[in-house]
């Protein structure tokens, strides 16, 4: 089965921060997983160098947009290796190769009957790059997410006939009630499509930063349109020579925040469906990050807002498995939550270090202390299996379902049962007695391989230290990371490394 799973792709006005990181890691925590059941997965990220975000920033920087479009995607284009994210490819809106496309697609939109001339009158967003509905206008004329005032605008352009996708838009969420993910999210994208859908500005004609429209070239394609269609024309020219649209087309998942969702859930599959193309699978929505303001208040991070709390800072510190780990476990996927330094440290030292760390490394210690670091091949504790054998399951579900942090917790469960085992069991008051050495055998045997498990399901999770614990645990041959090795074998009879501190106070 081919898997496609994407991030937005960020508007390079700024460098990145940790709300993009956030999508970026949840993202790759899927790819990981599927991959370790042997799906094809593709994953894409990228940034969204058009448009007016982009435009003004250069402006006020007194630099081309191109200039700082090169300069901060070149640092986006480091965010996924220090996130130690696998994403297959980058796409960059500038890229030639992509404007093509984009002109391409909106010539067959045009074609096809959805475009006409028209004039803008309404409000706008320059931050959200967004024509706000008057449902969607916050109070003083102030953009519900930015809080900047909005500006009036009135131009002619070139219209987009959303209006015409009306019924067909409601009979996609009324057929498919997991189009969008979680339902929360799909009651939204629903309320606004029950409004009213009007025509949307498929052009500008007071910027210049942007796709030219192909048969208007004083104007330049509205940026929403253009960025998303990067997620079709990336894999046009991902592999030089080789389209990969009909691989993986329609993407599974498009992992968003939900302050872009009315162009995911609405523009985009009206747009595809305009175009001929078929809509994604799902469209998997996720919550804000909140930092502590000034004045004590809980508000979404962003650079605009300047409230942001440096993911590579943490990375230097901590390496990118902590961020990874507090991300995702910290605020349920789907939920808006609250981050923060304190909250970091406490999780890395209670969860990585004590309950996932401490238990791999007293494991470990104690076959070196007992056995001489050989762990016997022997059967393992049936009430132990019956805890850990089915979390591969559930977890499979979970992650399929977009559910990360819920997966997590699953895992959890596991990590919390082992710890549990040994204290139940406490092996070094069975060590003391000669006689009982089958049975310490086969408490260490059910510790090692319930470790190991519990490892191969935090893999997408923490990739770098749980990769080092598997090749402990299994020095001679390349660790096996496959899904169908997630349930308690006992198959051992070989000695094991010794491990290596997992995560240790930060200096
Ligand atoms: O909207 N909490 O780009 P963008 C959680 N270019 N996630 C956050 C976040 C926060 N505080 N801040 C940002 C754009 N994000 C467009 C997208 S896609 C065809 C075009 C994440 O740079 C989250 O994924 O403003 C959000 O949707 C995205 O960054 C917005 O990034
Ligand atoms: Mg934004």
């Amino acid at each position: 089965m081919s898997r496609y799973v994407t991030t937005p792709i960020f508007y390079v006005n700024a460098a990145p921060h940790l709300g993009h990181a956030y999508t970026v890691i949840a993202s790759d925590v899927l790819a990981r997983h599927w991959r370790q059941r042997g799906e094809d997965v593709f994953f894409l990220t990228g940034t969204d160098e058009h448009g007016e975000p982009v435009a003004l920033a250069a402006e006020k920087l007194g630099v081309t947009p191109q200039a700082l479009a090169d300069q901060n995607a070149a640092r986006f284009q480091t965010l996924g290796p220090r996130l130690n994210a696998s994403e297959d490819f980058f796409i960059r809106t500038s890229d030639p190769r992509h404007v093509q496309r984009v002109q391409e697609v909106l010539e067959r939109v045009k074609a096809n009957g959805y475009v006409e001339k028209g004039t803008y009158e309404g409000w706008y967003c320059p931050r959200c790059a967004d024509f706000k509905t008057e449902s969607e206008v916050a109070e003083g004329n102030r953009c519900p997410i930015h809080k900047i005032e909005l500006t009036r605008e009135q131009e002619d352009n070139w219209f987009f006939k959303l209006s015409a996708f009306q019924e067909r838009l409601e009979q996609l969420f009324a057929d498919r009630p997991d189009f969008v993910m979680p339902p929360r999210s799909a009651n939204e994208a629903k309320a606004f499509i029950e409004r009213g859908l009007h025509d949307v500005s498929l052009s500008r004609s007071k910027l210049r930063w942007g796709v030219p429209v192909p048969w208007d070239t004083d104007q330049v394609v509205y940026v929403w349109w253009d960025a998303l269609l990067n997620y079709v024309t990336a894999l046009a020219f991902a592999e030089e020579g080789n389209d990969q649209t009909d691989t993986y087309w329609p993407a599974t998942f498009h992992v968003i925040g939900k302050d872009i969702l009315k162009f995911h859930a609405i523009y985009w599959p009206a747009l595809l469906m305009a175009a001929g193309l078929e809509v994604p699978d799902h469209i998997l929505v996720h919550g804000f990050l909140l930092m502590k303001d000034a004045s004590g208040e809980e508000t979404k991070m962003s650079k605009s807002l300047g409230n942001v709390l440096d993911p590579f800072e943490i990375i230097d510190k901590y390496g990118a498995d902590a961020l990874r780990f507090y991300l995702l476990r910290e605020v349920s996927f789907g939920q808006d939550g609250g981050v923060s330094v304190d909250g970091f440290v406490t999780r890395y030292e209670s969860e990585l270090a004590n309950d996932f760390g401490n238990l791999a490394s007293r494991s470990v210690s104690m076959v070196h202390r007992y056995r001489d670091g050989v762990v016997k091949s022997t059967s393992v504790d049936p009430e132990i299996a019956a805890i850990i054998d089915p979390l591969a399951a559930t977890v499979a579900e979970q992650i399929d379902a977009g559910a990360p942090s819920a997966a997590l917790e699953t895992i959890w469960t596991g990590v919390r049962r082992l710890n549990q085992y040994v204290e139940e069991q406490a092996p070094w008051a069975i060590a003391k007695d000669p006689e009982r050495a089958d049975e310490l055998d086969t408490v260490l045997t059910t510790l090692i391989d319930g470790v190991r498990v519990v490892a191969l399901l935090l893999y997408p999770y923490l990739p770098a230290s749980t990769a080092a614990l598997l090749q402990t645990l299994n020095p001679g041959s390349e660790a096996d990371f496959s899904y169908d090795a997630a349930k308690l074998r006992g198959e051992f009879g070989f000695a094991i490394d010794k491990l290596e501190p997992m995560f240790p106070k930060a200096i």
